[in-house]
Protein backbone atom coordinates (compact mmCIF):
# COMPACT_ATOMS: atom_id res chain seq x y z
CA UNK A 1 0.00 0.00 0.00
CA UNK A 2 1.52 3.38 -1.11
CA UNK A 3 1.96 5.97 2.09
CA UNK A 4 -0.16 9.03 2.27
CA UNK A 5 1.33 12.16 0.90
CA UNK A 6 1.58 15.24 3.18
CA UNK A 7 -0.75 17.56 0.67
CA UNK A 8 -3.60 14.88 1.27
CA UNK A 9 -3.86 15.25 5.38
CA UNK A 10 -3.71 19.00 4.95
CA UNK A 11 -6.68 18.86 2.14
CA UNK A 12 -8.37 16.57 4.70
CA UNK A 13 -8.22 19.28 7.84
CA UNK A 14 -9.87 21.98 4.44
CA UNK A 15 -12.27 19.15 3.75
CA UNK A 16 -13.52 18.99 7.29
CA UNK A 17 -13.54 23.14 8.23
CA UNK A 18 -15.46 23.26 4.59
CA UNK A 19 -17.91 20.57 5.33
CA UNK A 20 -18.44 21.49 9.02
CA UNK A 21 -22.25 23.02 8.41
CA UNK A 22 -22.94 20.01 6.65
CA UNK A 23 -21.39 17.38 8.46
CA UNK A 24 -24.54 15.97 10.40
CA UNK A 25 -26.66 15.36 7.26
CA UNK A 26 -24.27 12.17 7.17
CA UNK A 27 -25.46 11.62 10.48
CA UNK A 28 -28.88 11.58 10.10
CA UNK A 29 -29.24 10.17 6.79
CA UNK A 30 -30.15 13.18 5.16
CA UNK A 31 -29.51 15.24 1.38
CA UNK A 32 -27.19 13.02 -0.20
CA UNK A 33 -26.78 10.52 2.49
CA UNK A 34 -30.61 9.53 2.57
CA UNK A 35 -29.99 5.92 1.20
CA UNK A 36 -34.41 5.28 1.72
CA UNK A 37 -36.26 4.25 4.70
CA UNK A 38 -34.83 0.78 4.98
CA UNK A 39 -31.19 1.15 4.52
CA UNK A 40 -31.79 4.27 6.55
CA UNK A 41 -33.21 1.91 9.08
CA UNK A 42 -30.70 -0.65 9.28
CA UNK A 43 -28.04 2.20 9.76
CA UNK A 44 -29.61 3.71 12.87
CA UNK A 45 -30.37 0.60 14.30
CA UNK A 46 -26.75 -0.10 13.48
CA UNK A 47 -25.60 2.95 15.68
CA UNK A 48 -27.81 2.10 18.63
CA UNK A 49 -25.45 -1.34 18.94
CA UNK A 50 -22.52 1.42 18.96
CA UNK A 51 -23.95 3.67 21.26
CA UNK A 52 -24.75 0.88 23.45
CA UNK A 53 -21.15 -0.78 23.23
CA UNK A 54 -20.27 2.69 24.21
CA UNK A 55 -22.45 3.49 27.14
CA UNK A 56 -21.47 -0.29 28.59
CA UNK A 57 -17.98 1.20 28.41
CA UNK A 58 -18.93 3.96 31.38
CA UNK A 59 -16.12 6.79 30.71
CA UNK A 60 -15.51 8.45 33.75
CA UNK A 61 -13.13 11.14 35.15
CA UNK A 62 -11.02 13.00 32.57
CA UNK A 63 -11.52 12.18 29.15
CA UNK A 64 -10.14 13.03 25.61
CA UNK A 65 -11.72 13.03 22.60
CA UNK A 66 -9.86 13.30 19.80
CA UNK A 67 -11.33 14.55 16.26
CA UNK A 68 -14.94 15.76 18.41
CA UNK A 69 -16.14 17.28 15.21
CA UNK A 70 -19.69 18.30 15.86
CA UNK A 71 -20.19 16.86 18.90
CA UNK A 72 -22.54 13.64 17.81
CA UNK A 73 -20.00 11.68 20.65
CA UNK A 74 -19.00 14.08 22.80
CA UNK A 75 -22.76 14.54 23.79
CA UNK A 76 -22.93 10.81 24.84
CA UNK A 77 -19.54 11.24 26.33
CA UNK A 78 -20.38 14.18 28.40
CA UNK A 79 -23.32 12.01 30.33
CA UNK A 80 -20.82 10.38 32.26
CA UNK A 81 -17.28 11.93 31.92
CA UNK A 82 -16.23 14.58 34.86
CA UNK A 83 -14.33 16.99 31.89
CA UNK A 84 -13.60 16.35 28.40
CA UNK A 85 -10.33 17.56 26.31
CA UNK A 86 -12.01 18.12 22.73
CA UNK A 87 -8.82 18.32 19.89
CA UNK A 88 -9.62 19.12 16.32
CA UNK A 89 -8.18 20.93 13.68
CA UNK A 90 -11.17 22.61 12.18
CA UNK A 91 -12.59 25.73 14.21
CA UNK A 92 -15.60 25.57 12.12
CA UNK A 93 -16.37 21.78 13.46
CA UNK A 94 -15.49 23.06 17.53
CA UNK A 95 -17.54 26.13 16.94
CA UNK A 96 -20.39 23.92 16.04
CA UNK A 97 -19.80 21.67 19.12
CA UNK A 98 -19.18 23.96 21.78
CA UNK A 99 -22.88 25.66 21.44
CA UNK A 100 -24.62 22.47 20.59
CA UNK A 101 -22.79 21.16 23.88
CA UNK A 102 -22.38 24.17 25.88
CA UNK A 103 -20.45 23.10 28.71
CA UNK A 104 -17.74 24.56 30.99
CA UNK A 105 -16.70 21.12 31.29
CA UNK A 106 -15.13 20.60 28.03
CA UNK A 107 -12.16 22.40 26.82
CA UNK A 108 -11.76 22.88 23.18
CA UNK A 109 -7.89 22.65 21.30
CA UNK A 110 -7.54 23.51 18.16
CA UNK A 111 -4.50 21.41 16.95
CA UNK A 112 -3.65 18.86 14.34
CA UNK A 113 -3.81 15.16 15.69
CA UNK A 114 -0.80 14.19 13.24
CA UNK A 115 1.48 16.57 15.23
CA UNK A 116 -0.02 17.14 18.32
CA UNK A 117 1.10 14.93 21.68
CA UNK A 118 -0.98 14.79 24.82
CA UNK A 119 1.34 16.61 27.87
CA UNK A 120 -0.67 14.65 30.43
CA UNK A 121 -2.68 11.36 30.90
CA UNK A 122 -6.55 10.43 30.77
CA UNK A 123 -8.93 8.22 32.67
CA UNK A 124 -10.58 7.74 29.11
CA UNK A 125 -9.94 8.14 25.12
CA UNK A 126 -12.36 8.11 22.25
CA UNK A 127 -12.08 8.66 18.93
CA UNK A 128 -15.79 8.50 16.55
CA UNK A 129 -14.50 8.14 12.82
CA UNK A 130 -11.39 9.25 12.90
CA UNK A 131 -9.15 6.14 12.91
CA UNK A 132 -10.13 5.26 8.74
CA UNK A 133 -8.56 9.05 8.59
CA UNK A 134 -5.08 7.81 9.56
CA UNK A 135 -2.60 6.75 7.35
CA UNK A 136 -2.02 2.99 7.95
CA UNK A 137 1.83 3.96 7.91
CA UNK A 138 0.84 5.84 10.97
CA UNK A 139 -1.49 3.74 13.16
CA UNK A 140 0.97 2.22 15.01
CA UNK A 141 2.50 5.74 15.89
CA UNK A 142 -1.16 7.18 16.75
CA UNK A 143 -1.79 3.78 18.89
CA UNK A 144 1.41 4.23 20.82
CA UNK A 145 0.69 7.71 21.67
CA UNK A 146 -3.02 6.39 23.02
CA UNK A 147 -1.49 4.41 25.18
CA UNK A 148 0.77 6.78 26.83
CA UNK A 149 -1.68 9.02 26.85
CA UNK A 150 -3.98 6.47 29.30
CA UNK A 151 -3.56 5.90 32.60
CA UNK A 152 -3.07 2.26 33.09
CA UNK A 153 -6.68 0.77 33.13
CA UNK A 154 -7.68 3.90 31.40
CA UNK A 155 -10.32 3.51 28.82
CA UNK A 156 -10.43 3.60 25.05
CA UNK A 157 -13.33 3.55 22.57
CA UNK A 158 -13.48 3.94 18.74
CA UNK A 159 -16.18 3.68 16.35
CA UNK A 160 -15.90 3.85 12.38
CA UNK A 161 -17.61 2.73 8.72
CA UNK A 162 -17.84 -0.91 7.55
CA UNK A 163 -16.37 -0.72 3.82
CA UNK A 164 -20.01 -0.65 2.71
CA UNK A 165 -20.42 1.99 -0.53
CA UNK A 166 -24.48 2.90 0.98
CA UNK A 167 -22.44 4.60 4.51
CA UNK A 168 -21.45 7.37 2.02
CA UNK A 169 -23.10 9.66 0.14
CA UNK A 170 -24.56 8.70 -2.79
CA UNK A 171 -22.31 10.51 -5.12
CA UNK A 172 -19.17 9.01 -3.26
CA UNK A 173 -16.81 6.19 -4.57
CA UNK A 174 -15.04 4.35 -1.99
CA UNK A 175 -11.52 3.57 -2.40
CA UNK A 176 -10.24 0.33 -3.77
CA UNK A 177 -8.66 -2.80 -1.60
CA UNK A 178 -5.07 -0.99 -0.80
CA UNK A 179 -5.60 2.12 -1.80
CA UNK A 180 -5.83 4.68 1.10
CA UNK A 181 -7.33 7.55 -0.57
CA UNK A 182 -10.98 9.02 -1.79
CA UNK A 183 -12.38 11.94 -3.11
CA UNK A 184 -14.70 13.56 -1.19
CA UNK A 185 -17.36 15.89 -2.70
CA UNK A 186 -19.13 18.80 -0.45
CA UNK A 187 -22.87 19.79 -1.21
CA UNK A 188 -21.93 22.62 -3.74
CA UNK A 189 -19.63 20.34 -5.71
CA UNK A 190 -16.09 20.99 -4.32
CA UNK A 191 -13.88 18.14 -4.57
CA UNK A 192 -11.20 16.96 -1.74
CA UNK A 193 -8.80 14.17 -1.33
CA UNK A 194 -8.80 12.64 2.44
CA UNK A 195 -7.62 9.11 3.91
CA UNK A 196 -10.24 6.53 4.21
CA UNK A 197 -9.18 3.39 5.22
CA UNK A 198 -11.09 0.22 6.62
CA UNK A 199 -10.03 -2.23 9.00
CA UNK A 200 -10.10 -6.47 9.67
CA UNK A 201 -11.55 -6.53 13.58
CA UNK A 202 -8.92 -9.50 14.12
CA UNK A 203 -6.18 -7.36 13.13
CA UNK A 204 -6.89 -4.07 14.33
CA UNK A 205 -7.17 -5.66 17.92
CA UNK A 206 -3.94 -7.34 17.52
CA UNK A 207 -2.15 -4.16 16.40
CA UNK A 208 -3.89 -2.67 19.39
CA UNK A 209 -2.37 -5.28 21.21
CA UNK A 210 1.07 -4.69 20.29
CA UNK A 211 0.96 -1.15 21.46
CA UNK A 212 -0.63 -2.32 25.12
CA UNK A 213 -4.09 -1.95 24.62
CA UNK A 214 -6.52 -4.75 25.25
CA UNK A 215 -9.43 -3.61 23.13
CA UNK A 216 -12.46 -6.15 21.26
CA UNK A 217 -13.44 -4.87 17.85
CA UNK A 218 -16.23 -5.33 16.74
CA UNK A 219 -18.45 -5.25 13.49
CA UNK A 220 -22.19 -3.94 13.60
CA UNK A 221 -23.81 -6.57 10.04
CA UNK A 222 -22.89 -3.57 7.65
CA UNK A 223 -22.37 -0.06 8.79
CA UNK A 224 -20.06 0.31 11.17
CA UNK A 225 -16.78 -1.40 13.46
CA UNK A 226 -15.94 -0.60 16.74
CA UNK A 227 -13.67 -0.91 19.95
CA UNK A 228 -14.00 -1.23 23.76
CA UNK A 229 -11.21 -1.77 26.07
CA UNK A 230 -8.66 -0.56 28.15
CA UNK A 231 -4.54 0.08 28.33
CA UNK A 232 -3.22 -3.01 30.00
C1 LIG B 1 -15.33 12.07 10.28
S1 LIG B 1 -15.16 13.47 11.34
C2 LIG B 1 -15.54 12.75 12.93
C3 LIG B 1 -16.26 13.70 13.84
C4 LIG B 1 -16.88 13.06 15.08
N1 LIG B 1 -15.92 12.37 15.87
C5 LIG B 1 -18.01 12.14 14.71
O1 LIG B 1 -17.93 10.94 15.00
O2 LIG B 1 -19.00 12.60 14.15
C6 LIG B 1 -13.43 13.69 11.35
C7 LIG B 1 -12.96 14.85 12.21
O3 LIG B 1 -11.53 14.88 12.15
C8 LIG B 1 -11.09 16.23 12.09
N2 LIG B 1 -9.75 16.24 11.51
C9 LIG B 1 -9.40 16.00 10.22
N3 LIG B 1 -8.06 16.05 10.08
C10 LIG B 1 -7.56 16.36 11.31
C11 LIG B 1 -6.25 16.54 11.82
N4 LIG B 1 -5.16 16.44 11.05
N5 LIG B 1 -6.10 16.83 13.14
C12 LIG B 1 -7.19 16.96 13.94
N6 LIG B 1 -8.46 16.78 13.51
C13 LIG B 1 -8.63 16.48 12.21
C14 LIG B 1 -12.14 16.93 11.29
O4 LIG B 1 -12.12 18.31 11.49
C15 LIG B 1 -13.42 16.24 11.76
O5 LIG B 1 -13.98 16.93 12.85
Amino acid sequence: MNSVAPDVLTDMVDYYRARAAEYDEWWYRQGRYDHGSEENGRWFAEAEEAYAAFDALHFTGDVLELAPGTGIWTERLLKTAETITAVDASEEMVAINRVKIGSDRVSYLIADLFTWQPDRQYDGICFGFWISHIPTERLDGFLAMIADALRPGGKVFFVDGRREPRTTAKNHVLPEEGVQVMTRILNDGRAYQIVKNFYDPGALAAQCARAGLDVTVRETATCFLYGAGTRR
